[in-house]
């Protein structure tokens, strides 16, 4: 066999072999109930839920609601779960009434940040999630309630953030 024949072939049985389930990450959902929602802890007017429920939930939550097809792809797959760690890492919607206040200013103040850049949601996820790409409005409206929020964390700095 040539060896350029060969290196295919090899090529497929790994494509094959990381199909295997064990290599599947395991998907970013909870039954658990969101008690712990930025919206049990911090005023989230209705528009704005809907923005980042539709922009940043499906990374910055424990909720990955649509998974595509693709998701059953390594190394696809691999490559969307470690987005969705990282995402979480830096901010989980899902644990916001967790944080300290100083946290929670901190990333008011990234969220603000990166609506005004226009960083986030990736670009790679509008491509195919066409509910999650912003209008300038909408970037506007989610900056302008992250700032509304900083201001108010920092006018009360000793407030608990934790939900009642
Ligand atoms: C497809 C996944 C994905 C979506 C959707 C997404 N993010 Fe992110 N986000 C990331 C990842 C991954 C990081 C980690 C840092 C990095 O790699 O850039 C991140 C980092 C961040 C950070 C940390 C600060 C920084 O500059 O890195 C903030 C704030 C943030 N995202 C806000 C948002 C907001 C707000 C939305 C919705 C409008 C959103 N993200 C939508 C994947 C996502």
């Amino acid at each position: 066999m040539k060896l350029r024949n060969k290196i295919f072939l090899l090529v497929v049985a790994i494509l094959l072999i990381i199909q295997l389930p064990v290599f599947r990450p395991a998907k970013n959902f909870t039954d658990a109930e969101p008690v712990n929602d930025i919206a049990k802890a911090y005023d989230v007017p209705m528009d704005i839920q809907m923005h980042i429920y539709d922009g940043c939930y499906s990374c910055h939550s424990n909720y990955t609601e649509k998974y595509f097809w693709y998701y059953n792809i390594q190394p696809v797959s691999w490559w969307m779960a470690s987005h969705i760690r990282n995402a979480k890492r830096e901010l989980n919607f899902s644990e916001f009434a967790t944080y300290s206040p100083q946290r929670a200013l901190k990333k008011f103040k990234e969220i603000e940040e990166v609506m005004e850049k226009k960083n986030m949601p990736l670009k790679s996820y509008t491509l195919t999630h066409k509910e999650a790409r912003f209008t300038d409005e909408d970037f506007h409206d989610v900056a302008e309630w992250a700032r509304g929020m900083q201001k108010e964390l920092s006018q009360k700095k000793d407030t608990p953030s934790a939900p009642e």
